[in-house]
């Protein structure tokens, strides 16, 4: 049973302050109801037992003798004086934990923190790390990367029905509601690839909005972030040069960007940087050449509802597109 609770998509496997806390919250509830739960069961099993025995409780035999019943109806004042001491106080306690970890899930008083804008679609996620000059805006799709160790402050929102950000290691679950961002902190304090999901019901495709989140030293994030502060790599082959063509005179421009070219659409995933993700679709399928080739002429098949539509491209177009689209990194 332990096992399907590790891993990169586990709330018992945290891997963030706020998860800890959210974590040492869940045992404590666990061990404390689970023990409550036996001793009830123990004492019903016993209760049953003495009955089968023919034992009867000298309160309730009739006639009444009077000094027996006086001395179990004080034992009985007494175990039940105790029992409600007991569970007011395991409930103090409930309530004294809760609140100190709602205190520990409180946003940080830091300036240092990273911000990221999350924008839930169906059946996608759209990311971008805000920045006081427009120009180091870093705009990307479905795969976050994020430092160790620095505070990171979400502003969840949604582009259309509610959906739900839900990164198990990392925190609890956060709705993304029309009309009305939301926030979220976290800071994780161990590097890894963390898995997350959509947790709302958003229509067909939510089981297959994921996303990836790589949580690495500052030394490896902020090249990465510059990386993705380019505009798209120029081709450097011919045929990546032709798949660029291919690219801008067919329907993908209807969609989406790709930086430097005049591919500028907002209505699908910025693919400045397409090579650069481990997966495509939002966790639909790897981010290989067969997948993203399957992908490109008929989604509905790996994804069905997707709002991408097909795109019956011939060969020779194909393959120069997929030279071109892998180039991306
Ligand atoms: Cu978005 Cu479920």
């Amino acid at each position: 049973m332990m096992a399907g609770c590790s891993g990169s998509q586990s709330t018992l496997n945290p891997a963030s302050e706020q998860a800890r806390q959210i974590g040492g919250l869940w045992w404590l509830f666990l061990i404390v109801c689970g023990t409550v739960w036996l001793a009830v069961v123990a004492m019903l099993a016993a209760a049953l037992w003495r009955a089968r025995r023919g034992w009867v409780p000298t309160g309730i035999a009739f006639p009444p003798p009077l000094l027996g019943n006086l001395r179990s109806e004080r034992r009985a004042t007494r175990t039940v004086v105790a029992a409600v001491a007991f569970t007011s106080l395991v409930l103090v306690t409930f309530l004294a934990a809760d609140f100190l970890v709602s205190r520990a899930l409180a946003p940080p008083s830091t300036s240092d923190a990273l911000t990221i804008r999350i924008t839930g679609h169906q059946w996608w996620w759209d990311i971008r790390y805000e920045h006081s000059q427009p120009s180091k805006l870093v705009q990307t799709a479905n795969e976050l990367h994020v430092p160790v160790g620095r505070p990171i402050h979400f502003i969840l929102q949604s582009a259309d029905v509610i959906h739900s950000f839900w990164f198990p290691n990392l925190q609890g679950k956060k709705d993304l509601i029309p009309g009305q961002p939301t926030s979220l902190w976290m800071t994780i304090d161990e590097a890894g690839v963390y898995r997350g999901q959509c947790a709302e019901f958003c229509g067909h495709q939510h089981a297959n909005m994921r996303l990836l989140l790589v949580a690495e030293p500052a030394e490896t994030f902020e090249p990465w972030l510059d990386a993705q502060r380019q505009p798209a790599r120029e081709p450097t082959t011919e045929s990546q040069r032709r798949g660029r063509e291919v690219f801008l005179r067919s329907s993908c421009v209807m969609c989406h960007t790709i930086g430097g070219t005049p591919a500028q659409s907002r209505v699908g995933p910025t693919l400045t940087h397409f090579g650069s993700r481990q997966t495509l679709g939002a966790g639909a399928a790897p981010n290989q050449r067969g997948h993203l080739a399957g992908w490109i002429l008929d989604p509905q098949r790996i994804k069905p509802g997707v709002r991408m539509p097909p795109n019956p491209l011939a060969a020779e177009d194909l393959h120069p597109l997929l030279d071109y689209l892998e180039s991306l990194e």
